[in-house]
């Protein structure tokens, strides 16, 4: 844990090329030119960055433990996510507001409730590939993209029908336009007329509200409101010490994001998934025999292995309320400290062969905390990681048990930035044949997908 001082500053060392340069290399060859510095600098070096200013980037597990472990009276969130999302979003929430948000919203999505989600994963897997063509090269990400979309809206959002509907329209393209204007100077994310992106947001985001008002007004006069096992409902039921719950617009500020958190990384994580093992003849042998005898651990570790290699966050950051210590380093109030996740996965002493994708050396030896961190750690731990890991269990289950992936000996497909998260360049392609005797949907795959 890093501690308070008010030894004198020593940051670590790092390039003294000017900022702007600095910040050209970081924003177009982030990986490579991040790799080259550590190499020359070690795993804890400081940039200095356009926007961040001077920011200390570490990967050595023993300083990541350090940062993850800081109390949030020493280090905050360093991400203006909120400013788009709300106010009352986790994104916004710093000290006793985040740690006692965060005391309402992790009971909804710890581990044990999440066989509950499973079949709505199963069904709206199932729906989604019924369209999925026979013996031809096609992208998966779009379909995984409907596939956690629909899911977060079902189990999270608790919508169905008519809301249901409306919401699938209109977030992907909220979430477009949001994640335009985060990185947008402030006087630039205004409204200046309907044309303008600040005014495109306005008018998605009063819809929004609108339509996440009438289903909370819906949950709560639902006679089975108590059975609800929605993560809306369970907000809803959740109280403050105090006896308050979360006000509606809190509520709706949360629920956006957790779809943005939730969506697009579950789904490239999912299309890294195809892509890396249709590259794995044997290991897709291994995991349909698996699957087929009602096993998981190879799937889990597969899951496992897919996140250290081909993180679709690259890093995430920190930034210092008071001066701290961490390991040899002092670092002054009000600076940033980045984590680079992708980094700390590539460590040649943490994993035997980093580049190689070897899912069995997680075979009877789950992940450790601070060397994978896919999810982050500490207090601003992912709060849906169990959520995504039955996501995407659940989909790779069914995908294994409906479809024969025909293997590639092609080489992998590049990294492509989304923005928010890192997806296969070539959209995760596969070829895929239905698997005789599987079963076949014979329509819509619940209900829901009736009326939709
Ligand atoms: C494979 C999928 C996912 C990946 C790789 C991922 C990754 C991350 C990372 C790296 C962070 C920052 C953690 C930190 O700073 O220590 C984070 C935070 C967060 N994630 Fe996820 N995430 C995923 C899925 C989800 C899902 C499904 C949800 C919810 C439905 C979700 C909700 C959140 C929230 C609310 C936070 C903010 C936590 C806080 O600041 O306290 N994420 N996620």
């Amino acid at each position: 844990m890093a501690q308070a001082t008010t030894d004198p500053v020593r940051l670590p060392p790092g390039p003294r090329t000017p900022r702007a340069i600095q910040g050209l290399k970081f924003l177009t060859s982030r990986r490579a030119s991040v790799g080259a510095l550590v190499r020359r600098y070690g795993p804890a070096l400081t940039l200095n960055l356009p926007i961040f200013g001077r920011t200390v980037l570490i990967s050595d597990p023993a300083l990541v433990k350090d940062l993850f472990t800081t109390g949030s009276d020493l280090v905050g969130r360093a991400t203006n996510l909120g400013e788009v999302l709300g106010p009352g979003s986790t994104f916004s929430l710093d000290g006793d507001e985040h740690r006692e948000r965060r005391k309402l919203l992790v009971p909804p999505f710890h581990g044990k409730r999440m066989q509950g989600y499973e079949s709505i994963v199963e069904e709206e897997v199932m729906r989604e590939i019924a369209g999925w063509p026979q013996g031809t090269e096609f992208e998966t990400l779009p379909s995984m993209m409907r596939i956690t979309l629909n899911a977060i809206l079902r189990a999270v959002f608790g919508a169905e029908g008519q809301a249901f509907d409306e919401l699938r329209e209109l977030l992907p393209q909220a979430v477009t336009v949001g994640s335009r204007l985060v990185v947008l100077p402030r006087f630039l994310r205004r409204d200046y007329g309907s044309w303008s992106p600040g005014g495109t947001m306005r008018r998605y985001r009063r819809r929004y509200d609108e339509i996440i008002d009438s289903l909370i007004a819906e949950a709560l006069a639902d006679p089975a409101f108590e059975d609800r096992t929605d993560v809306l409902s369970l907000m809803l039921r959740a109280r403050y010490e105090d006896g308050s719950r979360i006000s509606n617009g809190h509520v709706a500020d949360e629920l956006l994001t957790l779809l943005t958190a939730g969506h697009e990384t579950t789904a490239t994580t999912l299309a890294w998934l195809v892509e890396r093992v249709r590259r794995h003849p044997a290991l897709l042998d291994r995991l349909t025999e698996e699957a087929d005898a009602g096993g998981s651990e190879l799937r889990q570790a597969t899951i496992w292995e897919v996140q250290r290699v081909r993180p679709v966050i690259d890093g995430t950051s920190r930034r210092t309320l008071e001066r701290i210590r961490l390991g040899d380093w002092v670092i002054p109030e009000d600076h940033v400290v980045m984590v680079s996740i992708a980094l700390a996965h590539a460590s040649r002493d943490h994993f035997p062969e980093p580049a190689a994708f070897n899912p069995d050396r997680y075979i009877g030896a789950p992940p450790d905390n601070y060397t994978w961190i896919p999810f982050g750690g500490g207090i601003r731990r992912c709060i849906g990681a169990a959520f995504a890991n039955m996501e995407m269990n659940v989909t790779l289950r069914t995908l294994l048990r409906e479809f024969t992936f025909a293997t590639t000996s092609a080489p992998g497909e590049p990294y492509h930035s989304r923005g928010v998260a890192n997806a296969p360049g070539a959209g995760g392609r596969a070829v895929v044949y239905r698997r005789p005797g599987a079963r076949r949907p014979t329509g819509p795959a619940s209900a829901l997908a009736a009326s939709s």
